[in-house]
């Protein structure tokens, strides 16, 4: 596998920071995962826009215009030696330069970002995980409340994440104050009386790319939805549920909390919209 690290491709068992990279130290930056199908990533100016606005808010000068990463992700994906892929992008606060203290909470002064890419194959949901859905955990949403930033401190999504592994499941579907946040890595949809639901972009969540495009899909082809605040009563008597992320696409949660899911299997709409993302997919791969 072929690594990105600062202006340079090398082999990813070569690529080096320094331990006093802040990324290691604080966990302070961001990061994308950008899906590529057949050498095409999927989506690219979103997820370069998203990036974008995590940098934002992290307060940290994006290190390249959209040509320049376009370009570099784009060598990056010519180099492996694999076509379906997951590029991991990740930009962080930088080392600390020779006479800086080595770790102050401040923000270092001149201190360029570090920029490290990586791809691996890409693993998306499998035939039998589409047949016949995966099983969820609810937990309280213990998360800060920039949730919107795709920051690299994951702790508490992986916290949150291991209680639906230890459960021998695929999500945690997160509650914050009564209501639908989203999974640990990913958002939660809801179908009720035929209408899907997803709760509205805000500081709680991060907005996804699948997201959006799952929204935009309902939209173009009369599918009824609604973007409102989901409460945990909603989602505990719901037609269906639904996980969405670029990797895993649209996956049907079909037990929560050990608890059928509306018939305890993968429900029409997940279905029917499943299959339009596909169609999307491909035809966007083919222009
Ligand atoms: N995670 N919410 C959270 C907390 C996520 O981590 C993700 C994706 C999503 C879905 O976003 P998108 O549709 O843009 O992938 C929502 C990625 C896949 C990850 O961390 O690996």
């Amino acid at each position: 596998m072929i690594a990105y690290l600062n202006g340079q491709f090398l082999p990813l068992a070569e690529a080096k920071i320094s331990v006093l990279d802040r990324g290691f130290v604080f966990g302070d930056g961001i990061y994308e995962l950008v899906p590529v199908y057949s050498r095409k990533p999927f989506r690219l100016d979103e997820h370069l826009r998203r990036l974008q606005g995590s940098l934002d808010g992290i307060r940290l000068a994006n290190p390249h215009g959209v040509a320049e990463w376009r370009e570099r992700i784009l060598k990056l994906i010519e180099r492996q030696d694999f076509a379906d892929q997951s590029v991991y992008i990740q930009v962080t606060r930088g080392t600390p330069a020779e006479g800086q203290p080595p770790r102050d909470h401040a923000f270092p002064q001149g201190v360029p970002p570090t920029v490290f890419m990586f791809a691996q194959p890409l693993v998306t949901a499998t035939a039998g995980q589409k047949a016949a859905g995966v099983c969820a955990v609810t937990a309280p949403d213990n998360r800060w409340q920039r949730c919107n930033i795709k920051a690299i401190s994951l702790l508490p999504n992986i916290l949150l994440r291991q209680q639906a592994v230890d459960a021998g499941c695929a999500e945690t579907v997160m509650l914050r104050d009564g209501f639908l946040s989203e999974g640990a890595a990913s958002n939660i949809f809801v179908v009720k009386d035929g209408v899907l639901l997803a709760p509205p972009p805000s500081n709680l969540i991060l907005t996804g790319i699948t997201y959006d495009l799952v929204l935009e899909l309902a939209a173009a082809h009369g599918m009824p939805h609604e973007v409102r605040a989901i409460s945990e009563a909603e989602v505990r008597s719901a037609a269906e549920l639904w996980m969405t992320s670029s990797t895993k696409e649209i996956m049907a949660i079909v037990k929560l909390d050990g608890v059928p899911v509306g018939a305890g299997v993968p429900g029409p709409l997940a279905q029917r919209m499943d299959a339009l993302y596909q169609t999307f997919k491909h035809q966007v791969m083919r222009a």
